[in-house]
């Protein structure tokens, strides 16, 4: 029998791009979301690649009783859950909006999930954010995760606890935590991709509103950094490899494969990608060039951080195969389909 997936915040950046690949791989997938940060261009978009109308429920799952009808409304065998609020400036501005946000919709989640006849899977969107600033690098699932430099980071550090001590505590339900590393890019399609409300905080967003002329300048943060070229590095993952890593590891839990019945994977490349490198990257495979200064460092930014991906490649049977060139291109095809070009 068909399983079905419930994608918490489907409607946004990486939900939509999961969306696409579990019903590629042939599973039933709700989405549910608030729409509090996106609004239905990515939905449509994602109905367009799979030719068919998904099933989309408008909630907030702050709302118990919400969640208790949309359990009650289809047979959710796993859940991942992407329905959160993400901006590390605003969470530093807005604390307390950001745990009762981030913290009451997962515990919600997850006190409907464990109840629910025959259990249930969740998997749980982390961020390498949770490793702070760490010299040993890259970093595996065993580094240690450092205090959070914000209350965004704090919100999936405790809810990776929360997963991981609910897992423990009772029978009802088995959990996967993802820890991205630099998600970027769009789908091939250019028909879903990432929609940032007002000015861009991250890199690539902003690579391409500058192109497209929103932006007038693109400001590299810090250029004396302990670098090669004195910029920072992080892993970029190509949006549709981090999606098909979902699937991964939602088949793992699906099939009784968890070695474990809570597992922690890094979902990145391995390889370190400066921000001058990447900005060079970009106008070289799109064939044009970019405003761009050398602006002061951003207060809160690590200097390097990447992934070392063995256990997903291992257990999840899972590897990054774009290239930061496809990515680029992918993330710049994806910019001019919303400006209409
Ligand atoms: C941030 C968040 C991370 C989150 C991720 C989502 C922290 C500290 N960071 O990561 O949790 O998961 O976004 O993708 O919590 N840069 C510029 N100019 C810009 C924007 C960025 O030079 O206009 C540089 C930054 O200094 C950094 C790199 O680009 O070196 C990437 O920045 P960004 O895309 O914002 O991601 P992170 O800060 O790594």
């Amino acid at each position: 029998m068909k399983k079905t997936v419930l994608v918490s915040g489907g409607a946004g950046f990486i939900g939509s791009h999961v969306t696409v690949e579990l019903c590629n791989a042939g599973y039933d997938v709700v989405i549910a979301d608030n729409m509090s940060n996106c609004d239905e261009t990515n939905y449509n978009g994602v109905c367009a690649i799979l030719g068919k109308k998904l099933p989309f429920v408008k909630m907030d799952f702050c709302d118990r009783g919400a969640v208790e009808k949309l359990f009650a409304d289809y047979p959710i065998d796993a859940v991942i859950h992407f329905a959160a609020f993400k901006a590390v400036g605003e969470s530093v501005a807005e604390p307390l909006m950001y745990y009762h946000n981030n913290l009451v919709s997962f515990i919600n989640l997850l006190e409907v999930a464990r109840q629910r006849k025959g259990g249930c899977n969740v998997l749980f969107s982390s961020s390498a954010t949770v490793y702070g600033e760490t010299d040993r690098l890259p970093v595996t699932e065993e580094s240690p995760r450092q205090s959070a430099t914000s209350p965004y980071g704090n919100t999936k550090q405790m809810c990776e606890d929360i997963l991981r001590d609910s897992v423990r505590a009772y029978a009802g339900i088995k959990g996967i935590a993802l820890r991205y590393f630099n998600p970027i890019g769009a789908h091939p399609s250019a028909l879903i991709g990432e929609l940032p409300r007002g000015v861009p905080n991250n890199l690539v967003p902003f690579i391409t509103q500058t192109a497209i002329g929103k932006r007038e300048c693109l400001s590299i943060f810090g250029n004396d950094y302990p670098t090669a070229d004195g910029t920072c590095l992080r892993d970029y993952i190509d949006i549709v490899d981090l999606a098909k890593a979902h699937v991964c590891a939602v088949a793992r839990m699906l099939d009784g494969r968890m070695k474990e019945e809570y597992e922690i994977f890094n979902v990145g490349t391995g390889r370190p990608v400066s921000v001058l490198e990447l900005v060079n990257a970009f106008e070289k495979v799109n064939g044009l060039k970019l405003n761009y200064k050398i602006a002061p460092c951003r207060p809160g930014d690590v200097v390097a951080i990447w992934a070392d991906p063995t256990r997903a490649n291992k257990e999840l049977g899972w590897k990054a195969e774009r290239s930061v060139e496809e990515t680029l291109a992918a993330a710049w095809a994806w910019e001019k389909h919303i400006a209409g070009k």
